[in-house]
């Protein structure tokens, strides 16, 4: 292992992409039909005490749930108590938990060393003050002691605020308009970067009430293909308006769903150079999963500005931040006093007392308890595991995985190809997503009867306190669906 990072062995990204058009050639292979009955009828006696909260819910909450992570089929359940690797629902069933929040629980849940120091900040200050902390100070420090490229930190409320503060400071401090992304990453839902979201080429397909000049200036180049983004670049260079910044989630799109290649990101900051745009990692997953250093400490490439989030507040409410060069960073400082035109960002609770200690606590804890290393360790046992599972029952899935981040597609939902210009294709290519996406969801379910929670069914964020115990019972729940296919 490359010390002090998650990833073992970088993945064979080839591989995976070649896995995975095969997988998506063929039909989709669930479980069998009557089996998944038997689930799905067992799941309504298993979390019966849920079912009544949730119908209740539905009254009162769009949706039923305010997050959705938290949308399971056939419907959610109510969890009560976390601890560790585990999460209890309200019927007291126990399962091992590989969602982790979406991200932010590397140390496992409601690690107690963070939340010693957190209840003694309640009993003396509060959540929050509005005032500073010197907790403010002391991950702001760590931070940028940490993170290659970042000499200042600005802490926020989510990664979706710390997005827009980045293409805001990246084109004022350019002059430029242009924001390229990756088609399918997803940086959170502000008006301008809710555009080609999950898969590729779909473009503002999924930007309903937002007005169209909102995302005159996004644009998407193909993920882990340098020349489609040179091409962006070089389009917007000739058509005299250049590009403000180019933001990609370094591990590749979506989490790394669609891996990019070892020197992808190398070869992305050596075109930003060339073509005088800012270099944005969204490290709102990475940060603090793959190493303490993040992503950019891995691939030794320092991005201009880096977009916090997840782990940055470990796993406590508001977490989010933007980090930067000084001369960057100043932008959100600047005003009337200094002249220099300020990149407005704010939030009443942004950096409150009880994110900054949480975040600073946990991102201790983490260096101290090499957590990177041991969640990724975790992963890699899980992700092996889980590919001599698909050999031995001959199934056409992909497992994969960097470090800590695990990946497993039993039906490629977010590698069909939409094409808006052949716009003739897309009622089928809908229709067939719609298939797989349900036949994931059913797979979550399964997952969720053998006592395994999974982030929608096809990816698990692993942590420290996934021990080879963990582990291998989780198998034995996947084997167990395997078995039914
Ligand atoms: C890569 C990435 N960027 C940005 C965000 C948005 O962060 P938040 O949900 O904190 O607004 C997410 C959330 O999942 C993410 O995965």
């Amino acid at each position: 292992m490359e010390p002090g990072f998650a990833i073992k062995q970088y993945p064979d990204v080839a591989e995976i992409y070649d896995r995975i058009g095969k997988l998506v050639a063929q039909p989709i292979r669930p479980v069998r039909r009557e089996e998944m009955e038997k689930y799905l009828e067992g799941f309504q006696k298993k979390y019966a005490s849920s079912k009544p909260v949730i119908e209740q819910a539905k009254k009162y909450i769009p949706g039923g749930v305010q997050h959705n992570l938290a949308f399971n089929y056939p419907f959610p359940i109510v969890f009560d108590r976390a601890e560790g690797a585990s999460l209890y629902d309200k019927d007291g069933n126990r399962h091992i938990d590989f969602l982790q929040a979406g991200g932010p629980t590397i140390l496992g849940s409601n690690y107690p060393a963070v939340k010693e120091r957190i209840l003694h900040l309640i009993n003396t200050t509060g959540p929050s003050t509005g005032l500073f902390h010197e907790y403010e100070l002391k991950i702001a420090e760590f931070i940028c002691t940490h993170i290659p490229g970042v000499d200042m930190f600005r802490m926020l409320g989510s990664g979706t605020e710390g997005c827009m503060a980045a293409i805001r400071v990246a084109r004022l401090a350019t002059g430029k308009k242009n924001i390229i992304k990756m088609g399918g990453a997803y940086h959170g839902w502000s008006d301008s970067l809710v555009y080609a979201l999950r898969l590729p080429g779909t473009a503002g397909f999924d930007a309903h009430g937002i007005p169209r000049a909102s995302r005159k200036y996004t644009q998407e180049a193909f993920p882990n293909d340098i020349r489609s983004l040179e091409r962006k670049l070089r389009m917007n260079r000739l058509k005299g308006q250049g590009t403000a910044a180019v933001i990609v989630e370094p591990m590749g799109t979506e989490s790394g769903t669609r891996p990019v290649d070892r020197d992808h990101n190398k070869q992305i900051r050596e075109l930003c150079d060339r073509y005088g745009a800012l270099l944005i990692f969204d490290e709102v997953v990475t940060a603090f999963r793959i190493g303490i250093s993040g992503a950019q400490g891995y691939f030794g490439v320092k991005p201009d500005l880096t977009v916090f989030g997840k782990v940055v507040a470990g796993g406590y409410p508001a977490a989010g931040g933007l980090g930067g060069s000084r001369e960057l960073m100043e932008y959100l400082a600047a005003g009337l006093q200094t002249g220099k035109k300020r990149a407005m960002v704010g939030g009443t609770l942004a950096a409150n007392p009880l994110s900054s200690a949480a975040g600073y606590y946990t991102l201790v804890e983490i260096e101290k308890q090499s957590a990177c290393e041991k969640a990724g360790e975790a992963g890699d046992r899980l992700t092996k595991g889980l590919q001599e599972l698909i050999r031995s029952f001959d199934l056409p899935f992909v497992a994969y995985n960097q470090g800590s981040i695990c990946h497993l597609e039993t039906t490629g939902t977010m590698f069909l190809p939409i094409n808006m210009k052949k716009f003739w294709t897309i009622p089928a290519v809908l229709k067939e997503i719609k298939v797989r996406k349900h036949m994931m969801e059913e797979m979550g379910a399964a997952y969720m009867m053998e006592g395994i929670v999974t982030l929608a069914g096809s990816r698990m964020y692993t942590s420290m306190a996934d021990t080879n115990e963990v582990i291998d019972e989780a198998l034995e729940g996947f084997e167990r669906v395997f078995r039914k296919m």
